[in-house]
């Protein structure tokens, strides 16, 4: 059987990175979360004062972006790859509401996506990958043989993210929640470079009435029908 390309973008929280994995996970491929590799630049700039609430050093920024190493490290506990800033695992840091307030500005520096872009085709070079995020099929992988488009109401989202939050034991309400979800949709989709679209041969999923194990069954047998058709 032929290894493929799997790319999957959508809007935020729209469970792109659960299903990724899972997926990645069956087929014995690697799953690369294009997502934390822009959490991970906007820490670093949170960490040295690039950014805050009420400026961006957008040239500061990029002057130390070759002083960003990112890298994945498979945990055998978990089951995925957690994420390293410099050598340290920044996994959690990542993920709060302070870095989610953030991460679409960082989004939208050009050198910080073609710096970000290089590394991910890097990780794919060989085949045999699940990437999620807004422009893979678009930008990094256009030529994916698999490319699926994840889409779910501003509600349902903000909702699953706020349980994940709370989950987590962070401190958040649902309003917050639903305006970051809201204003990172804008800033996505909006931006000059790279914005978030549908790859024009993309599948749309809209999930919002599906659960789990219900999308994971519908992209795993449209994954095996694509693996059957290229393998030809
Ligand atoms: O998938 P996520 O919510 O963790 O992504 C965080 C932000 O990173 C998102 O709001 C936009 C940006 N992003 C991007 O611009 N391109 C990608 N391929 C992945 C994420």
């Amino acid at each position: 059987m032929e290894r493929i390309t799997i790319a999957i973008d959508g809007f935020s929280s729209t469970g792109k990175s659960t299903v990724a994995k899972r997926l990645a996970k069956a087929l014995g491929y690697i799953y690369v979360d294009s997502g934390a590799m822009y959490r991970v630049v906007t820490l670093y700039a949170m960490q040295h004062n690039f950014i805050n609430k009420s400026s961006f050093d957008e040239d500061g920024l990029v002057a130390d972006l070759n002083k960003i190493h990112i890298s994945f490290q498979f945990n055998d506990h978990l089951g995925f790859a957690e994420v390293y800033l410099n050598g340290t695992n920044v996994e959690k840091q990542i993920r709060t509401l302070e870095v989610s307030q953030f991460v679409s500005q960082i989004a939208t520096v050009s050198e910080v996506r073609q710096q970000l872009v290089k590394q991910q085709q890097q990780m794919g070079v060989d085949k045999g990958v699940v990437m999620d995020g807004r422009d893979i099929g678009t930008v990094v992988f256009p030529n994916a043989e698999l490319k699926l488009f994840m889409t779910a109401s501003a509600e349902t989202r903000a909702q699953r993210r706020y349980d994940e939050l709370l989950e987590r034991g962070d401190e958040v309400t649902y309003e917050d929640v639903l305006n970051n979800v809201q204003t990172r949709d804008r800033i996505d989709s909006t931006r000059e470079d790279s914005p978030l679209t549908m790859a024009k041969d993309a599948i749309k999923i809209d999930n919002s009435n599906m659960d789990l194990e219900q999308q994971f069954e519908y992209i795993y047998q449209l994954t095996r029908d694509r693996i059957s058709q290229v393998s030809k």
